[in-house]
C-alpha cells in the first residue's frame, strides 16, 4: 500500500535519522521502515498499536544493525515504558493518524519518558501553502483519510509548541512544504 510513497520517504529517512543514537523510543513504528537507518550505537525500543504491523517490523528488526525490541503498546499510555529514560523519542507519520483528542495524551507521554535534555523528532504532514499542491491535497483528502486514517490538519506543531515542558529547536520540511519535521528537547522543568 505504501510503495509509491515509500520511494519518496526512503530518500529523507536516513538523512533525518543520522544524528539519532543512544536509548531511542520509536512510537508508531509501523512496518519498521526506519530500522535500517539507525546507527549501531542505538538501542531502540519500538512500539505500535497494531500487531500485524509489528509482525512485519519484527522481520525488519532482525536485519537492522542496532539492537531493537518491539512491544505492542499505545503511544497515549506507554504503559510498559520507563520514565525519564530515553535520549530520543522518534515518531514518523503517527500523529497525522492519531485522533485530535488523543494527541495531547501522547505528547504528555513524550514528556514522561524522555530524560531531561532528551530530544524528540516528529515527522508530520500538513497542508501546503502552494495553491496547486493544496488543491491536490484537498482532492486526495477523502482517500488519504479513508485508506490511511491520516489528515493534514492535526495541528501537531501547535500542540508541541503549547507544551510547557518541551522546547522546539527547529522545524524544517523534508519535502515540499508538506512533510514537516519537528525537532526539540525536553527541558529540566
Ligand atoms: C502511517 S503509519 C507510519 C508508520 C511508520 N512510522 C513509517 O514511517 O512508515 C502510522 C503508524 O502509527 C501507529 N499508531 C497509530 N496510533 C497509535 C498509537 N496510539 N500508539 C501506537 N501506535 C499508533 C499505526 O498503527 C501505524 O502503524
Amino acid at each position: 500500500m505504501d510503495y509509491y510513497w515509500e520511494r519518496q520517504y526512503r530518500v529523507f529517512r536516513p538523512q533525518v535519522l543520522s544524528n539519532v543514537s543512544g536509548n531511542v523510543l520509536e512510537a508508531g513504528v509501523g512496518t519498521g521502515r526506519n530500522f535500517c537507518h539507525y546507527s549501531p550505537a542505538t538501542n531502540l525500543t519500538g512500539i505500535d498499536l497494531c500487531s500485524n504491523m509489528l509482525k512485519i517490523a519484527n522481520i525488519r528488526a532482525r536485519k537492522a544493525s542496532c539492537d531493537i525490541s518491539l512491544l505492542q503498546n499505545d503511544a497515549t499510555q506507554l504503559s510498559k515504558i520507563p520514565s525519564n529514560h530515553y535520549d530520543w523519542y522518534v515518531s514518523f507519520f503517527m500523529f497525522c493518524v492519531m485522533p485530535d483528542e488523543l494527541q495531547d495524551l501522547a505528547i504528555n507521554q513524550i514528556v514522561r519518558v524522555l530524560r531531561p535534555g532528551g530530544k524528540f523528532l516528529i515527522l508530520e504532514m500538513i497542508y501546503s501553502k502552494d495553491e496547486k499542491l493544496l488543491k491536490r491535497q484537498k482532492l486526495f483528502k477523502p482517500f488519504v483519510e479513508k485508506v490511511y486514517g491520516a489528515r493534514f490538519d492535526r495541528q501537531t506543531l501547535r500542540r508541541f509548541q503549547e507544551n510547557e515542558h518541551l522546547k522546539i529547536e527547529k522545524t524544517f520540511f523534508v519535502k515540499a512544504d508538506v512533510y514537516l519535521m519537528i525537532e526539540g528537547m525536553k527541558g529540566n522543568a
